[in-house]
């Protein structure tokens, strides 16, 4: 049984500035709520004010700021959409009365939710000194204001104790532990990438069917579940291909739109599965009203971590799709739960990697066991047998190796 714990009220809040039309404020703040139920709050209301240009010291004008405070109720959090300074973030907590948050702030916490290895909750605690370390200059009393509930999680106890210098030796203390695994990753990563197997990465919005792709094409037990950013720690499994063929997939942190910069540290781990992939399979939600801004902005931080490796899209989730002929590409629609297409998908991935390869049978007599152990680290093997002789391999090489092992051949 579940223990239903009442959740804390939140009040939603954005700027529109003049160059914003409506609907770009009104889906920035649907998303907003969609983080903040996400987090275990409970939506009250939300506003909006218009303004040509943040005001430097309260965001949204003071006016408007007390006139909150008149409506917000006790023990409620006010969430701002975009990034406030620290100053800004003191002053509304004032103005208003209630603790106020942003949306940077608020991803933090559900990060500190979700990390599970020992890694991502280093990385997103790193994440949260970082963010914290500005907002304890002077404004002890905003912060002390961040009591209880959403916003305190995470750091803890280093938190509450508020000293900057503390904050700044565990922040060197992590980033050395960090670098550590980082260089371990590293070690396990050059393993994979000498074995020449290729590697595809799943990159996709938040809640765009990924682990559910990973799990349905590998046969492997992922855990997927209707919450953003559900993965925050790269897995990766192995995707055995009909040609014989196979290759490492991982699964990678959903993206999101206005993705805060101190945040994108905190995806390291998965970004690097990505930057450092042969193939991305970009998973679209095609059910979703906002897939092909969820789609662009997905493109956006691509470009901005320089992934630059071939791209295959895939519209995802299209048996909840009422006409699935108005996907942009209706041959490249799959459903994750329901296997629609996925053997397509497999037969892509496949063709991609045969370009430019080609499968050859080899003989090495016992003394050239050299030369048959670098073929096995340098090629897909598709078999192998031992005859009083030597040794027999099939398998699948690209040019180079071809031309390096010519004599070799049978
Ligand atoms: P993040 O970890 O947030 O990045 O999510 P994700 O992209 O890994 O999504 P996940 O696989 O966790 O799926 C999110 C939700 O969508 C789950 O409730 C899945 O059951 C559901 N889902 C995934 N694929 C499909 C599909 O093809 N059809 C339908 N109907 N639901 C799907």
């Amino acid at each position: 049984m579940v223990m239903e714990t009442k959740r804390q009220n939140a009040y939603l809040v954005a700027l529109q500035q003049s160059f914003q039309r409506d609907w770009e404020v009104e889906d920035n703040l649907a998303e907003l709520k969609e983080l903040a139920e996400d987090a275990g709050l409970h939506v009250v209301e939300t506003f909006v004010q218009k303004r040509s240009y943040p005001d430097p010291g309260t965001f949204i004008g003071s006016g408007k700021a007390l006139e909150l405070g008149d409506i917000v109720e006790e023990d409620s959090l006010v969430i701002f959409d975009d990034e406030l300074t620290p100053a800004q973030q003191g002053n509304l907590s004032d103005l208003i009365d209630a603790p106020v948050i942003d949306r940077t702030q608020l991803i933090l916490d559900i990060f500190a939710q979700r990390a599970h290895s020992n890694e991502g909750k280093i990385q997103v605690e790193l994440a949260q000194l970082n963010y914290l370390l500005p907002r304890l200059m002077g404004k002890g009393k905003a912060l002390s204001r961040l009591g209880g509930g959403i916003g305190t999680r995470g750091p803890g106890e280093t938190k509450l104790e508020t000293d900057r210098r503390r904050i700044r030796k565990r922040i060197s203390d992590l980033k050395k532990e960090l670098e550590k695994i980082r260089q371990t990753r590293g070690l396990q990563r050059e393993g994979r990438t000498h074995t020449a197997v290729p590697h595809v990465a799943l990159v996709g919005y938040t809640n765009a069917g990924k682990s559910t792709l990973l799990k349905a094409l590998t046969g492997s037990d992922v855990f997927v579940a209707d919450q953003l950013f559900a993965t925050l720690d790269p897995t990766i499994r192995r995707w055995d291909l009909k040609s014989g063929r196979w290759v490492y997939l991982s699964d990678t942190v959903g993206f999101i739109r206005k993705l805060p910069h101190t945040l994108v540290a905190a995806f390291q781990a998965t970004l690097e599965e990505v930057v450092y992939a042969d193939l991305l399979l970009h998973v679209i939600d095609a059910s979703h009203p906002q897939s092909l801004e969820q789609k662009e902005a997905v493109e956006e931080v691509l470009k901005e971590i320089g992934a630059a490796a071939p791209v295959i899209s895939v519209y995802n989730k299209i048996d909840l799709v009422e006409h699935p002929i108005d996907v942009p590409e209706p041959e490249q629609a799959i459903s994750a739960k329901t296997g629609y297409q996925l053997d397509k998908l497999a037969d892509a991935v496949d063709s991609f990697f045969a370009a430019g390869y080609s499968v050859k049978e080899y003989f090495f007599p016992y003394d050239k066991l050299g030369e048959a152990s670098w073929l096995r680290n340098n090629a897909h093997v598709l078999g192998e047998e031992f005859v009083p002789e030597g040794v027999r391999i099939t398998a699948e090489v690209d040019r180079r190796t071809a031309n390096l092992l010519r004599v070799f051949e049978n």
